[in-house]
């Protein structure tokens, strides 16, 4: 493999799990790769299972914590060295 085509990586944490995935990608695609939806993405109001669908901002499916804040679509945040990601499991209030 060519120096050109090593595939740069970061780290961050999912619920307290290391993951290390492509740099640029979301945090959505990332955690998607790494999990099954139904065990990540839950409804916050009825505990239902949800998972990303349109990622591109409008469905609103992929919330999750990121870095502390709640309520982040993250199919829109792309992944950072050291971010740390949860699953979000209630409503989440601002801080
Ligand atoms: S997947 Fe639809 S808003 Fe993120």
């Amino acid at each position: 493999m060519e120096e050109s085509q090593v595939e740069e990586t970061v780290t961050l944490i999912f619920d307290g799990k290391e993951i290390t995935v492509p740099a640029g990608i979301s945090v959505a695609a990332a955690v998607l790769g790494h999990t099954h939806p139904d065990e990540t993405y839950t409804n916050p109001v009825d505990g239902s299972p949800r998972a990303p669908y349109c990622l591109m901002g409008v469905c609103f499916e992929c919330m999750l914590e990121v870095n502390g804040e709640p309520n982040v679509q993250s199919c829109l945040v792309a992944v950072q060295e050291g971010m740390v990601v949860k699953r979000q499991l209630q409503t989440g209030e601002a801080k």
